[in-house]
């Protein structure tokens, strides 16, 4: 699967993103040998610089953050196709200066026509820049070559914005000329979800509400928001990864097999679950939020969230979230799904869950765990990626004792094969037009509802979202909130 030949065009390219994920990305591409000679990449942005600034930018971006080792010989290569385009977003001349641009790499480098154009910017940026590609022709293809763009979360901040967002980008795009990224997807072990689930025989069968009790997403990290207040202040955690990543999550989790793996069928069952899940009603009793206070982290002390740089005083942003979710639908009638995803958790950890019922009968008298007779599979998303089961197993001894065990598949002990970081897997597959990994406008919409009233019921209470100490597991309400079913969060 190499990349035919292209250009990319990267908007906002002095964004954060663009210098730790998408230029490391573009050059590991190009070291793996999977970018042809015809490649190009093109960056668009504000600042004054010429071709050779951005190219010093991208070299010292990809020095530090590119996964495989440098090579100049690569980076000669990449180097040649590399440019940039100075201007603002409602800037004329200089959109003529990319499509200048572009017609000279088409011909010399041999880029073939072909254009992908990459909106790392904010919500707000897409409509000029729209307005300004059709202006100037830059969408305009023929029939042996394409032009794709490809846009970043946050896909609106509610269903009535993602909606107008979304008449902006389709006034110019055709709905598979539009790829929007959802990192997570990218990721190598969330697609090993379906591995596990669709390629083996014995999970399957106990892949329901007769054997499961409860799911648990969890997405915790332990860093704060550091300089991003300006994006993350107000728009909190939930639209920030819940709405997306999260979700996601769960879909995959509870969706039916597809037929195939190719993007309409996958959506169609990513959609039903989306489609059947709602949080239940009583938003006090099955959501928590919470915003980190100081504490320590790693041994060292850190500041709160309103201490940060940039939160405006007294912010009632949430930086911790937590809500129930329920699948209405007959695989999953009765099993609550709890998400929950926070900034500064005592350690950095992706995983789903799955809890199984308590056996029915325990023949054993001597037990020293509640938990004995249930059993569990997590996923583990990142970091340690992999798949664990735990189960109960008897202690080494003359009482039958039973202890629980894990039993254990590490991605790192089991392949050599390295894991292409997730905009990698992205990238190309926005360069070959493979959509099965980028969510579909309709998707976007349904997490949006299945949110929208839980936002709507936080900002109603009119008051800050409860404390809770860096470093720990989170506010006390969602603690609670697990506890009134009868259940508590898994430490990962
Ligand atoms: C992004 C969020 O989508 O995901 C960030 O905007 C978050 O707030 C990041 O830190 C986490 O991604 P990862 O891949 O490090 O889990």
């Amino acid at each position: 699967r190499i990349a035919g030949p292209c250009v990319l065009v990267i908007f906002g390219v002095t964004g954060d993103l663009s210098r730790k994920k998408l230029m490391p990305a573009v050059y590991d591409l190009a070291n793996r040998g999977l970018l042809p000679p015809g490649f190009a990449l093109v960056g668009f942005a504000r600042r004054d610089w010429e071709n050779q600034d951005f190219a010093k930018v991208v070299h010292d971006a990809v020095k530090e953050h590119a996964r495989t080792p440098f090579r100049e010989e690569v980076w000669e290569q990449l180097l040649e196709g590399i440019r940039f385009v100075s201007g603002a977003f409602d800037d004329d001349a200089a959109f003529e200066r990319l499509g200048d641009t572009i017609r000279e790499l088409d011909t010399t480098r041999g880029t073939g026509g072909n254009h992908a154009f990459y909106l790392s910017i904010p919500p707000s940026g897409f409509e000029p820049v729209m307005t300004m590609l059709r202006k100037h022709g830059l969408t305009e293809g023929g029939e042996d070559n394409w032009n794709r763009v490809v846009i970043e979360k946050p896909f609106g901040h509610d269903l009535a914005s993602a909606r107008e967002l979304d008449a902006v980008v389709s006034s110019l795009f055709q709905p598979h000329e539009v790829f929007r990224i959802d990192h997570y997807l990218g990721k190598e072990t969330v697609q090993n979800m379906l591995a596990l689930r669709f390629a083996n025989q014995m999970f399957e069968p106990i892949w329901n509400n007769h054997y499961v009790s409860h799911v648990e997403i969890t997405m915790a990290e332990d860093i704060g928001i550091g300089g991003r207040a300006g994006y993350f202040d107000g728009i909190g955690i939930a639209r920030d990864v819940m709405q997306n990543h999260l979700l996601q999550l769960l879909a995959l989790t509870a969706m039916e097999e597809p037929t195939s793996f190719e993007a309409s069928q996958l959506r169609t069952e990513k959609k039903k679950v989306l489609a059947a899940a709602r949080v239940p009603e009583r938003y006090d009793l099955h959501t928590a939020r919470g915003q980190y206070a100081a504490g320590w982290q790693g041994g060292k002390p850190v500041i709160g969230y309103l201490q940060e740089d940039g939160v405006p005083e007294g912010s009632g942003t949430e930086t911790y979230a937590a809500i129930r979710v329920d699948v209405d639908n007959r695989r999953w009638a009765g099993v609550p799904f709890y998400l929950r995803t926070a900034k500064r958790m005592p350690r950095r950890v992706t995983e789903v869950a799955l809890s199984f019922k308590r056996a029915p009968h325990l023949p054993f008298t001597a037990t020293d765990t509640e938990e004995l007779g249930t059993n569990a599979l997590v996923m583990r998303i990142q970091p340690d990626e992999g798949v664990t089961l735990r189960f109960g197993a008897k202690v080494p001894g003359t009482q039958m004792e039973i202890r629980e065990v894990s039993m254990d598949f590490g991605y790192g002990g089991s392949f050599t094969e390295s894991s292409p970081e997730a905009y990698e897997r992205l990238i190309l597959d926005v360069l070959l037009g493979d959509p099965p990994l980028f969510p579909q406008q309709e998707e976007v919409e349904l997490s949006w509802k299945i949110l929208d009233p839980v936002i709507a019921y936080w900002a109603s209470l009119d008051e800050q979202p409860e404390q809770y100490e860096s470093g720990t597991w989170g506010p006390q309400s969602g603690h609670d909130m697990l506890a009134r079913d009868g259940f508590s969060w898994r430490r990962p």
